[in-house]
């Protein structure tokens, strides 16, 4: 009897599972570090792999372990010997195409590109000093020798993007300047609106729209968005708020058709600013978190889709500055710092390419522009915001 029950016991300690070693191919070696495609073992799914990354990197003693992809049965994973964002060398050519923008790199060695015409709009979050304003500086740098429009909303009194104002086509300091502003980007819309209706298309990137009536892309600016949403006298302010709300939203919902791109940057840019937050904030589907002091934070900028993403983003360290956890067009996150650029470096892109800034006159057609009202642009969001495949750019 006492037999039979070690020997019960012996089957059912045999039959405990234990964590297989993993069925490696081929080091293939990479600048950094090295790839390699893993076997599955039967029932194993991709999922396992990517719960254990950080302990694969310790035992490979590696500085991180990435799964960069699979097919059925298999896992391709890529070692990182070192940190790649101890330092992120700059001095190349931040300009990456018409609105790309290499604005540093990502944790893999690849760049990470800001591509306005695949993700148009981009909420850029971070505590105070984390390198918001550097991230805006590698854009203005990289988009400066560009055919393209910038526009600044700086309500900090305009200490940050003041430097730039020759290469800008407007910049507004003030809360009454911005709604002002916006205003006209709804104009702009209302008429490239008009354009694309008049050839029949249902974005400004359309082969059929005649290269010489295309628009020129204009990218918007915006530092420290809760200025824009803040009231020091409710009732006197309250009107302009809801204006420019309003106004940010449908530049954001009919953004991408129209060639009007955001970068919304703030500390926090949570639903207690006003109702129209939360709808702005999913429309900006790039996503740039720097170092932030709270998770509510991360998660207001990262979603809570993905725990992990968030706390990668908590463990971004004061002294790396530039360093932000990222989401953009393939919905994977990924650790990035950006390219170091000062203010001089930007400021002096700006005067180089100072003439490239179409004015503000040219852009909006004059003074007398004329403005959608609120029904029609609600149609407009229907008929132009979703996007036809057909009709996205190539
Ligand atoms: N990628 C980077 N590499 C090295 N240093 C950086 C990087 N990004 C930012 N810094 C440095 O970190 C400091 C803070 O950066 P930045 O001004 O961009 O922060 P911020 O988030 O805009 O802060 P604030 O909210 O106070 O405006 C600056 O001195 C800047 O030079
Ligand atoms: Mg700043």
């Amino acid at each position: 009897m006492r037999g039979l029950m070690i020997a019960k016991q012996r089957r059912g300690l045999r039959r405990v599972e234990v964590e297989r070693a993993p069925r490696l191919g081929l080091l293939r070696p990479t600048p950094t570090g090295f790839r390699v495609t893993v076997r599955l073992h039967d029932g194993q799914t991709p999922d396992d792999y990517e719960r254990v990354l950080d302990k694969l990197a310790h035992a490979w003693r590696v500085h991180s372990v990435r799964l960069v992809g699979w097919r059925p049965g298999k896992v391709t994973l890529v070692a990182t010997m070192t940190d790649p964002l101890e330092t992120v060398a700059g001095g190349h050519s931040l300009a990456d195409g018409l609105l790309r923008v290499r604005v540093g790199r990502l944790d893999s060695g690849e760049w990470f590109v800001i591509d306005f015409r695949k993700v148009p709009h981009w909420l850029n979050v971070g505590a105070t000093q984390s390198g918001k304003s550097n991230l805006a500086n590698a854009l203005i740098a990289g988009l400066a020798p560009q055919p393209v429009a910038l526009v600044g909303f700086d309500l900090k009194g305009g200490v940050e993007f003041t430097p730039y104002q020759r290469r800008l086509s407007a910049l507004a300091t003030e809360r009454a300047e911005c709604a002002r502003l916006l205003a006209d980007l709804v104009g702009i819309i209302t008429s490239r609106m008009a354009l694309c209706r008049q050839h029949r298309v249902k974005n400004i990137w359309h082969p059929r729209l005649p290269e010489e009536a295309r628009p020129t892309p204009i990218v918007v600016l915006v530092d420290e968005v809760a200025e824009l949403f803040l009231m020091a006298d409710p009732k006197a302010e309250k009107e302009e708020v809801a204006a420019v709300a309003t106004r940010l939203l449908r530049i954001a919902q009919l953004g991408r058709a129209f060639g009007i791109y955001l970068v919304v940057c703030g500390q926090r840019v949570g639903s207690d600013l006003g109702p129209g937050v939360t709808a702005l904030r999913a429309q900006l589907t790039g996503r740039i978190c720097h170092m932030v002091n709270d998770d509510e934070t991360a998660k207001m900028c990262l979603g809570d889709m993905d725990s992990r993403a968030v706390a990668a983003a908590r463990q971004i360290s004061a002294d790396r500055p530039g360093t932000a956890v990222v989401l953009g067009a393939d919905s994977r996150w990924h650790m990035e710092r950006s390219v170091h650029v000062t203010e001089e470096e930007a400021e002096a892109a700006a005067e180089e390419h100072a003439e490239l800034a179409p004015s503000w006159a040219l852009l909006t057609g004059g003074p007398a522009i004329e403005v959608a009202d609120a029904e029609e642009l609600e149609q407009a969001v229907d008929e132009f915001a979703a996007p036809d495949l057909e009709d996205l750019p190539v």
